[in-house]
């Protein structure tokens, strides 16, 4: 597992999340079967203990770094998108990658614009669209008012919508939310960019790389290690972006 010191939460936010699982381990009782089960899975997990330790907001940040380490997408000077930014793990990765903090003089400066429907609390280095729905037209057009030129280099996306349990339905939601984002890849994306995103995986799958397929040059599916083995979740990596079809 990757051991880096990236901007993140302060030390004091860090000891009350630790504090907090630890106060609701206590609390086991009176949890369901479910909870219990997902409580002891995170107490146990590695990558929410390295989250901690290395002052990320949640453990999606080594899904990312383990998919940059592979595939070098974010590049410092970098304009980024991050959609479903919340609670900010993907940002802070990005951050660092793009030097959008300046953090590093002699590399050019980037830009990470986070977007998402809930509260986003503030990063160095990061402009979120808290409260905001990325397949909203409105939210399209704010974010081209701030990208340089109207345009990104990156769109990253690891939204969900809140699962119901029912995987077909989930499923479903999902790949539409990710087929909004080849419409937002229209107006912002620059030719040549790449667009990563989460999907679960099921039978329309097929559709959203089909769909992919008909605007970037690669698309790939990516499953990294840090992402549950059990779980469907899946992202497709497209690259080379060709632009709308005419
Ligand atoms: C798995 S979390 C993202 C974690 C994030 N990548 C990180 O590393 O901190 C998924 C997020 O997608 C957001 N989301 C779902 N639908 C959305 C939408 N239509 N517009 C913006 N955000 C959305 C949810 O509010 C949630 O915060």
């Amino acid at each position: 597992m990757p051991s880096r010191t990236l901007p993140g939460w302060t030390t004091r936010t860090r000891v009350r999340c630790v504090h907090s699982s630890l106060s609701l381990l206590k609390k086991q009782t009176g949890k369901t079967a479910a909870e219990q089960r997902w409580l002891q899975r995170q107490l146990k997990d590695p990558y929410v203990k390295a989250s901690h330790s290395q002052n990320f907001r949640c453990r999606s940040a080594f899904k990312l770094l383990e998919i940059d380490d592979k595939f070098r997408l974010l590049q410092p000077g970098s304009s980024v998108v991050d959609c479903g930014a919340a609670p900010g793990a993907w940002s802070q990765v990005a951050i660092q990658k793009v030097n959008s903090a300046g953090s590093d003089q002699d590399l050019p400066r980037g830009m990470v614009i986070g977007i998402d429907l809930l509260h986003i609390p503030p990063l160095e280095g990061a402009h979120f669209l808290s409260c905001h729905d990325v397949t909203d037209h409105a939210t399209h057009a704010e974010l081209q008012a701030l990208l340089p030129s109207g345009q990104a280099h990156v769109i990253l996306s690891d939204m969900a919508p809140n699962a119901t349990g029912f995987r077909d339905m989930d499923h479903e939601r999902l790949i539409t939310m990710c087929l909004s984002l080849i419409d937002l890849a229209e107006k912002v994306l620059l030719p040549g960019g790449s667009l990563l995103c989460k999907y679960w995986d099921g039978v329309l799958a097929h559709r959203l790389q089909e769909k992919l397929s008909s605007v970037f040059s690669s698309v790939r599916t990516v499953k990294p290690d840090a992402s549950r083995k059990e779980s469907a979740e899946r992202y497709f990596l497209a690259r080379m972006y060709r632009g709308p079809v005419k």
